[in-house]
């Protein structure tokens, strides 16, 4: 479909918002073809809706919502720069947009590769480089000290920004470095570790690597992996039925290994007070987690505890909350018992002053 767009992409376009056009190769063909997507889908949508198919119109409406959204980011005025801006690379219009205390994120489970799928809890890069983009500048450092299959070192890959990374589990380092491999360049860093994050330090400084702009990172959440929530087939039992990892190893450094609520909190802490020597004065620190629900049904408040106990050290400065829109729904206490399926995670951060 090559007809000319209606959407005209050099309307109210700055000189420097032309010149990143140009680097879309095929802007004009993308925005025909998205106009063509969207009008097959608006017509499903209303068929679907005049036949009182409420979900499918629903589902389609909802992809034309996205696929606007999209059309938006290439088309609108994306603000104006500023020489002054020492955090981000942001305009003031994109900085905006990411000060909301929240985002709706999923991840695209259709399409994932059989080892990103055997991870028990990654989180999507575009999480990753939605919060890269906004707390550091192009060229600058990322740490994550619980690596996982590296997400976070892909969302640096795409953002342009240096990666050190550390993941106990020997499988998920080495598939992480084979993931950034074939993106790799020759000016960006990437070094992916196999080891213990309680040895930061060592192995930052053994290194040679540069003082830290930015840590992301989601530790275990306690160990949650390791309790079946039981009664309803729960997707723990699903993954060990389709071979997947149900959770990261029995290592005794593994931090999901640690039974004791306080124990692990504490060991959380100790690994992330020590970074005030790695991390460059003012550097952000990022830590995603979630409140638990115990086999008993009480809910166990991790990350609001976390929060308190690692402000004693860096000053905690907001909280943002990921949402999952489209994550899988456990029918988990009917047809008796309230249990709410928990599709939000706390993303807290903290201010190394
Ligand atoms: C929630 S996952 C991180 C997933 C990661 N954000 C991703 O998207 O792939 C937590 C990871 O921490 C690792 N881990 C647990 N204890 C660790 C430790 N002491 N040092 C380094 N990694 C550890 C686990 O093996 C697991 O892969």
């Amino acid at each position: 479909m090559t007809q000319t767009p209606k959407f005209h992409a050099d309307k109210d376009l700055s000189d420097e918002e032309k010149s990143e056009k140009a680097l879309v190769p095929e802007f004009e063909k993308i925005i025909s073809l998205k106009e063509y997507e969207l009008e097959q889908t608006l017509k499903n949508a209303l068929d679907s809706f005049n036949n009182l198919n409420i979900a499918q119109s629903a589902k389609e409406f909802r992809k034309i919502a996205n696929d606007l959204k999209l059309m938006e980011l290439l088309i609108t005025d994306k603000g104006k720069h500023n020489n002054k801006n020492s955090l981000n690379d942001l305009t003031g219009k994109q900085w905006l947009q990411h000060t909301k205390s929240w985002v709706i994120i999923d991840g695209k489970s259709g399409d994932i590769s059989k080892q990103i799928k055997n991870h028990p809890a990654s989180y999507p890069p575009s999480l990753a480089e939605y919060f890269i983009s906004y707390f550091t500048k192009a060229g600058g450092w990322v740490f994550d000290p619980f690596m996982g299959i590296g997400s976070t070192a892909q969302a640096a890959l795409m953002t342009k920004r240096n990666c050190f990374g550390i993941e106990l589990n020997p499988e998920y380092a080495k598939f992480t470095r084979e993931r950034i491999q074939k993106s790799i360049d020759d000016i960006l860093k990437i070094n992916v570790f196999t080891g213990d994050s309680r040895k930061s330090f060592k192995i930052w400084k053994e290194n040679n690597i540069p003082p830290i702009d930015f840590v992301i990172t989601s530790p275990p959440y306690w160990n949650m992996l390791k309790k079946s929530r039981g009664g309803v087939k729960s997707k723990q039992k699903q993954r060990i039925e389709q071979g997947f990892d149900e959770d990261y190893g029995n290592s005794k450094f593994d931090l999901g290994n640690i039974d004791d609520l306080s124990q692990y909190l504490d060991s959380l802490v100790n690994i992330f007070k020590d970074f005030k020597k790695i991390l460059k004065p003012k550097a952000h620190i990022m830590i995603i987690l979630q409140n638990c629900r115990t086999k008993e049904g009480k809910m166990e408040p991790l990350a609001w505890n976390f929060a308190l106990k690692m402000g004693k050290h860096y000053k905690l400065l907001q909280e943002f909350i990921w949402l999952q829109d489209q994550k899988f729904m456990g029918i988990w206490g009917w047809p008796t018992t309230y249990v709410s399926n928990v599709h939000h995670h706390y993303c807290l951060v903290f201010q190394n002053l």
